[in-house]
């Protein structure tokens, strides 16, 4: 579906992409953003990847292995305040919430994904989710691609439907361990990985859960993404360290709200 259409249906994801994504655990979507809206995207990341400030950040050591596979930068918005339209974009929370098929999503925290080029490292096999202070599953990811990607350049795989097959051990990104050790043992064992190879402009959700990989960028040019993760209203705080709850006084078992949680997308109340 072209942007056009889904800009005058006002929904920014079709019921089969929403089937696809329950099914398979991630679903690829094409434009979406607009042309102006991946231009100010674009030269805003450009900004911040520029900056030296440090709060709040994950800003790894430039020597380290984790910077070869990426330079992560968390909660942009709160340096950079035009990235905030970015981060609580009603349309990109939107898709989100439509294809968890539920009532309300709220921001858990967002980051700007730069592969660099040259000596730079795959993204390892890993689930996301277990890292996250979140209790019930179905919590996801948009990540927008800033760049066409494909697995020259550090686009993303994806195992189908090993969403449902339970939660693995946080595993860190730069442990190169292969897909069929991490998989050993699991029901998505024998299952063969998707590559999503999208234009600038384009996304992928994937469930917190679905077992994903990102290729090394072997190019001369960055690979620059941005990554939002939203989980539904009412999933409750687990008590994990992690680093944007870090300092939070949050009672672990209750729902996971604040002001730096908002509910950026809301079902339409029935007229
Ligand atoms: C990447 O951008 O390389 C990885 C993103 C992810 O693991 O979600
Ligand atoms: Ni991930």
């Amino acid at each position: 579906m072209s942007l056009q259409a889904r800009m005058t249906t006002k929904k920014p994801v079709t019921p089969e992409q929403v089937e696809f994504y329950q099914t398979n655990g991630f679903v690829q979507v094409d434009n979406i953003l607009t042309s102006e809206e991946l231009a100010e995207l674009r030269e805003i990341t450009d900004e911040l990847m520029s900056m030296d400030n440090d709060t709040l950040h994950h800003k790894p050591d430039r020597q380290s292995l984790y910077f070869k596979v990426l330079n992560q930068r968390v909660n942009v918005w709160r340096d950079h305040a035009r990235y905030g339209k970015y981060s609580f974009h009603p349309r990109l929370a939107e898709a989100a919430r439509l294809l968890l098929k539920t009532d309300a999503v709220r921001f858990f925290h967002h980051h700007a994904l730069i592969k660099n080029p040259q000596d730079s490292k795959p993204t390892a096999w890993h689930q996301d989710f277990p890292s996250w202070p979140i209790k019930e599953s179905g919590a996801m990811s948009i990540w927008i691609a800033l760049d066409d990607v494909d697995e020259h350049n550090g686009c993303m795989m994806f195992v189908p439907g090993s969403h449902k097959v339970g939660k693995l051990k946080p595993h860190d990104l730069t442990e190169h361990i292969d897909l069929e050790d991490f998989a050993k043992g699991t029901d998505a064992e024998k299952r063969n990985p998707v590559i999503c190879r999208m234009k600038a402009g384009s996304c992928t959700f994937h469930d917190g859960l679905t077992f994903h990989y990102a290729h090394a960028n072997n190019t001369d040019r960055p690979r620059r993404a941005l990554a939002i993760i939203y989980y539904q209203d009412g999933a409750a705080y687990d008590g994990k360290a992690h680093l944007v709850t870090d300092g939070y006084n949050h009672p672990i078992g209750e729902p996971l709200a604040g002001v730096l949680h908002p509910i950026l997308a809301r079902q339409p109340l029935a007229r």
